[in-house]
Order: C-alpha cells, then structure tokens, then sequence
C-alpha cells in the first residue's frame, strides 16, 4: 500500500509572517488522517513553518537544494542545510526551474542523489510541454528524463523517491489532463522506474500528478490507482482551498 502524499508548492509566495497566519488558519481545517501533507514555502520561510506545524502533521519541505554539502554558490541552499532547517521533503527539477533557472537532467540527477543521501523525501518533477504532447512525444520525454534523472540511483538508495508528474501546459493554466492522461503517465514512468531500479521499488513509488489542481477536480485525480496524490501551485495558497483538497476523501467517509 502506498501513502498517498499531497504537497503545497507555494513557490515564490509568502513572507514568514503570512506563512505562519496560513498554518494558523490551516490546522484546524484538516480532517484527513491518513495521507501525508506536505508544505513548501519560499526557503526564508522554513524555519517559521517549522515551528508553527510542530504539533502538527503537517510536514515541512523546500523547493530546491544543491548538490554540494557547502562551497561557494552564492544563492544556494544544501540539503544538510535544509535537513537542519526541519526539512523532511523536497521538490526537485520543477519545470519553472527548468524554463527560468536552467535545470537540466542531469543537474536534477545531482540534486536527487544529494537528497537522497541526506535522507530527504525528494519529489522530482518531469512532464513534457505542449507542443511535445501535440507533437505525439510525450512518452518520449518521459522516458528521457526519467534515463537521465534516476542514473546511477539505485534501488537500494532510492526508498524515498516521490515522482510528480506535471504537465507544463497545466500548470498554472487552468487546463488539467484528465485523469486517465495522468495514469496513462504514471504507468509509463512507472515502467522506467522498474528498468531503472527494479520492479520492487517501481511498486512501492509514489507518483503524484501536479497542473491546475482544485478543489473541484482532486477527487477524480485522487480515485485513480496510479495517481497517488497531488502537487498543488495556485490552490494551496489558500488555507480553505488547500484544506480542501487535503480532505478530498472526506465525503467517502
Ligand atoms: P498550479 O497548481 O498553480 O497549476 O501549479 C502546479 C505546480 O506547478 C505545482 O508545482
């Protein structure tokens, strides 16, 4: 059984002060006992958010981190850092980091073994844009970037993997792929996760589907068997929205 997973990306939204009024607004909105719920603020905010969900279980995650323990990179964070900060999770090769702060493949293969090695819970994002899904290549993106993100990973190592998948033309557009398009994804990472990892551990991983999640639309996501939570833009900014979808189960009861 997988332990379906929902994450906030708040991505550069926020101050301490705001972040510390959403958890304050958020907590008691929780009904959903069974998943894991996950929080990523704007770095400056972690230590905030850290000591707001403290009683909670909520957990707390950050956007990025570099490969590097320490060294001169001005501007970057390491994962031992943000495992001191309280970090349990990560996002890693968001597709706005690919677009505007030229991720690579690759560089979201450095990042995946340097998270994995500190223990992190790390949430790599692939998905291909619309002229790649228009142009029949989707699978071949996927394919590709899950070749060069999981190299040299092995299964052994790689207990904690989370996938997201996230459609660029979703993202922040409104326009969601059904879920039948995101489980048709999923199994397709799926299967080179087995080939890259091995069976067991393509078993055990959880997958995520990110694009313009709401409350209106993650009970038909969540009902997929491959989908095995959320990564949530724009809809989690709001305490009500994202208590929302956190509790999408609660009319199953
Ligand atoms: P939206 O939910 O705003 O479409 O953003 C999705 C996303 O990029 C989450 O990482």
């Amino acid at each position: 059984m997988r332990t379906n997973l929902l994450v906030a990306n708040w991505k550069m939204y926020k101050t301490p002060a705001q972040s510390a009024e959403f958890v304050e607004a958020f907590l008691p909105l929780i009904s959903n006992k069974n998943d894991e719920i996950v929080i990523c603020p704007p770095a400056v905010c972690i230590p905030t958010m850290v000591d707001a969900t403290r009683t909670s279980s909520v957990f707390v995650g950050a956007q990025n981190l570099h490969w590097e323990k320490e060294g001169a990179f001005t501007g970057e964070v390491s994962a031992q850092m943000i495992v001191a900060a309280g970090c349990t999770h990560v996002i890693i090769g968001h597709s706005e980091r690919r677009q505007y702060f030229g991720e690579t493949d690759s560089t979201v293969n450095k990042r995946l073994e340097a998270a994995l090695e500190a223990g992190l819970t790390p949430v790599v994002c692939i998905g291909e844009v619309l002229e790649e899904r228009e142009a029949g290549l989707t699978e071949d993106v996927l394919r590709r970037q899950c070749a060069v993100a999981f190299r040299g990973i092995s299964g052994a190592k790689a207990a904690k993997l989370t996938i997201a998948y996230e459609p660029v033309w979703a993202i922040g557009t409104g326009r969601t792929a059904t879920p039948k398009m995101a489980a048709d994804a999923h199994a397709v990472i799926r299967a080179e996760v087995a080939k890259a990892m091995g069976d067991e551990l393509a078993r055990k991983l959880r997958m995520l589907y990110g694009g313009s999640v709401k409350p209106e639309n993650i009970a038909s996501l969540m009902a997929e068997p491959e989908i095995d939570g959320a990564l949530v833009g724009g809809a989690s900014l709001d305490p009500k929205s994202f208590a929302a979808i956190v509790n999408y189960g609660a009319a199953r009861g």
